[in-house]
């Protein structure tokens, strides 16, 4: 098996392969790609013990050069430290404007690897190897890139593209299950925000998608992709719909950074922050108490949190005021429209609107 969607940028538009069970096939595909032979594979000790030798292995038939480089494995070192040791292993080993890198991992390599290829002699070639399902369907795709400050997530970094997202759904199967669920979080987002009937059909097939049913799995990577390919090559930097794919993030964000990175995984906390969202878009009249049962749910059914962790109220909008999405003093919420839309709105009552909520 194996498909091919596209993230249509201009000259910068990139394919996005879906395949099972075909890692090794890896340096076949981008042989086929104006890629430069020598290449950096930076991943981290745990995803590179499982798949770094395999991914070498391939490009080398193919007649690249790769060296290897690990990070240590967690949300809490996805720093500016971290990001200067990739500086460090790219000079030392002689990196020139003639090489790419490739990210092999999940979410917290290929945001840091990313931002480290968006950078490194002003942009060098990123291919990004997603290994999580929330990097299959979510950060891999897009070209957000960034490293975490202490007072906030994701606040330092770039719009860089990749030339290749190389999806291998059976990498999945050494990934464990909190973290497989942490990435249905955002593939239940995408159905909330854009599309009823995916929805419905995640309500459908939670059986078999918590068991990794390799068909079911395809499908909802393949519809997450589609769904988040269309809106970024619709707004790449955010200036308008590509918003929406924050739905959640913003309390997710401070629940992320309150409870020290790493306490909570990403997914978890946007599965808490869409739990939030909901009941404020019930409050706000945009959906129905029916809507944020089902989502919740739905959360539910795949063992995902949706409770705030106990936080005052002050902390909490201070952080969320230090989030990239407040504008003059002004929070815009991606509010849920019923279920399968959404409405942005700019809340200046803040402290009224979440009291209701936490
Ligand atoms: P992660 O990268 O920390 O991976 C989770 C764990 O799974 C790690 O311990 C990792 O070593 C391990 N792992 C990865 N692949 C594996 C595999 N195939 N088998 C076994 N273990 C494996 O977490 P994540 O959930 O993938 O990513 C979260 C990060 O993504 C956050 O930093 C978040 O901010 C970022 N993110 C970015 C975007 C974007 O648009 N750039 C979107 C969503 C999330
Ligand atoms: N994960 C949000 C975005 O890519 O815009």
């Amino acid at each position: 098996m194996q498909e091919t969607l596209e993230v249509s940028l201009g000259d910068r538009t990139y394919p996005i392969i879906i395949a099972a069970n075909k890692i090794i096939s890896f340096g076949a595909e981008l042989s086929k790609l104006n890629i430069p032979k020598k290449l950096a594979l930076v991943s981290n000790q745990n995803v590179s013990a499982i798949y770094g030798g395999v991914v070498s292995c391939s490009l080398k038939q193919h007649g690249f050069e790769s060296i290897e480089f690990n990070l240590p494995d967690g949300e809490e070192f996805k720093t500016i430290e971290s990001l200067q040791s990739i500086y460090d292993f790219l000079i030392e080993n002689k990196f020139d404007r003639g090489c790419g890198i490739v990210a092999l991992g999940g979410g917290v390599v290929g945001d840091m690897v990313g931002f480290a290829a968006a950078t490194f002699l002003r942009g060098v070639p990123l291919i990004q190897i997603p290994t999580t399902l929330l990097a299959q369907v979510d950060s891999s795709v897009g070209g957000k890139t960034a490293v975490n400050h202490r007072l906030g997530k994701n606040l330092i970094g770039a719009f860089y593209q990749p030339e290749l997202v190389y999806i291998d759904i059976s990498v999945l199967d050494t990934l464990d299950y909190r973290d497989y669920v942490a990435g249905i979080a955002e593939v239940i987002k995408y159905g909330v925000i854009r599309d009823y009937e995916f929805f419905c059909w995640l309500e459908d097939n939670v059986e078999l998608l918590k068991n990794k049913d390799s068909s079911a799995l395809t499908y909802a990577i393949k519809k997450s992709c589609q769904i988040k390919a269309e809106i970024v090559a619709a707004d790449e930097r955010e200036g308008s719909i590509r918003a929406i794919l924050n739905y959640g993030h913003t309390f997710g964000h401070a629940v992320e950074m309150l409870s020290g990175y790493g306490t909570w995984k990403h997914g978890e906390a946007v599965a808490i922050g869409m739990n939030v969202a909901a009941k404020i878009s019930l409050q706000q009249g945009s959906c129905s108490q029916h809507d944020v049962d089902r989502l919740v749910g739905l959360l539910r059914a795949f063992d995902l949190p949706v409770a705030p962790p106990n936080y005052k109220l002050d902390d909490y909008i201070e952080s969320m005021r230090l989030d990239k999405k407040v504008k003059q003093g002004a929070l815009t919420l991606v509010l849920n429209r019923g279920l399968g839309d959404v409405v942005l709105q700019k809340i200046t009552n803040v402290k009224k609107v979440f009291s209701a909520i936490l």
